[in-house]
């Protein structure tokens, strides 16, 4: 069998087990096969697509990559696959799981790292060939937790080859509704409903959005995600305690299409664009039950045509 078949093979088995929250499940699959789906308008040749233009060899880096939502979604259509992540216990659910699986550390494992450190922006154990050069790049519902989404972005980009691709996905500013009791949107309740921060407006225009999301300056990059096993069984998420852990990982709770846009541009990307998923998902945050609109960006690395980035 094929890496990409061996790929597909775990990666559809293991769709319904993914999360043990059966609402986080479905948001990965609304997120898989809307991206399944845009394979063209990401812009690089994938592999196994059955198109005459089928690439041999794609390499994927997916950073911030928790348990493996982008890998898992791209796999059947790259061949090797990178992830890094700041926490390690996600990096051990990620590489557990693709060992399960009977993938070889050569198709896909995870490290744990940070490029985004600013103190330490050239980390050695990522100066290999092994780290550089990819054909795509992919951040799942990361970009909410980073500092400085200009630098991460411009980070990401020195990792691409010439003509390679970004892909990110986050939360659209002011597409939440609310949800009653038992989970039905609540008509007329379009707006900020997720994430309540007090927002201090420091003028940090980084976020793409002039500076005026909130902003935490407590942020704490290795905390467990409300994702994370360990907290879903250890903490319950309605107590204060895991509500500040959750909002201090968070910088900003949402973007705007424009703000996105502005940002990978910033960046130095081209034919940046930004989509977003035509239903919202269903997600429960600390207690709150909302339903979010999702958005999805891409952005090239300039140079393979010879193009220019506007900086
Ligand atoms: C909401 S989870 C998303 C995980 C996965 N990409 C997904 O879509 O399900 C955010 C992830 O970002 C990671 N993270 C946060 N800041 C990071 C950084 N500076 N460098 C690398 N990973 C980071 C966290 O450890 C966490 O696994």
């Amino acid at each position: 069998m094929t890496n990409a078949a061996l790929n597909r093979k775990y990666f559809d088995a293991i769709a319904d087990s993914y999360d043990n929250k059966p609402w986080f499940a479905k948001v990965n699959a609304q997120v898989s096969e809307a991206l399944r789906s845009k394979l063209e308008w990401v812009g690089i040749p994938f592999a196994n697509t059955g198109a005459s233009g089928d690439a041999v060899e794609v390499r994927l880096l997916d950073y911030a990559c928790g348990t493996g939502l982008m890998t898992r979604t791209f796999g059947p259509y790259v061949t090797v696959t990178r992830g890094i992540d700041v926490s390690q216990g996600m990096v051990s659910t990620f590489n557990k799981r693709m060992e399960d699986a009977g993938l070889s550390s050569e198709t896909v494992y995870a490290v744990n790292g940070d490029l985004f450190d600013k103190s330490n922006p050239s980390p050695p154990e990522f100066s290999g060939q092994e780290w550089q050069n990819f054909d795509l790049a992919t951040v799942g519902f990361g970009f909410h937790h980073f500092e400085d989404v200009v630098h991460a972005a411009s980070q990401l980009k020195e990792r691409l080859r010439p003509g390679g691709v970004l892909v990110i996905n986050d939360f659209l500013e002011g597409g939440d509704m609310q949800a009653d009791e038992n989970g039905k949107p609540i008509e007329g309740s379009k707006g900020n409903h997720a994430i309540h921060k007090h927002n201090h407006n420091h003028g940090h225009a980084h976020h793409g959005d002039d500076g005026k999301h909130a902003h935490s300056h407590s942020h704490d990059h290795s905390h467990h995600h409300h994702h994370d096993k360990e907290a879903k069984h250890d903490t319950d998420e309605t107590s204060a305690e895991f509500k500040q852990k959750m909002n201090d990982s968070i910088v900003v709770p949402h973007f705007t299409i424009e703000g996105v846009k502005k940002f990978f541009t910033e960046a130095g990307f081209v034919d940046v664009d930004v989509i977003t998923l035509p239903e919202r998902s269903y997600m429960e945050f600390a207690g709150i039950k909302v339903w979010r609109t999702i958005l999805v960006a891409k952005g090239r690395r300039p140079g393979e045509k010879g193009e220019k980035s506007e900086l």
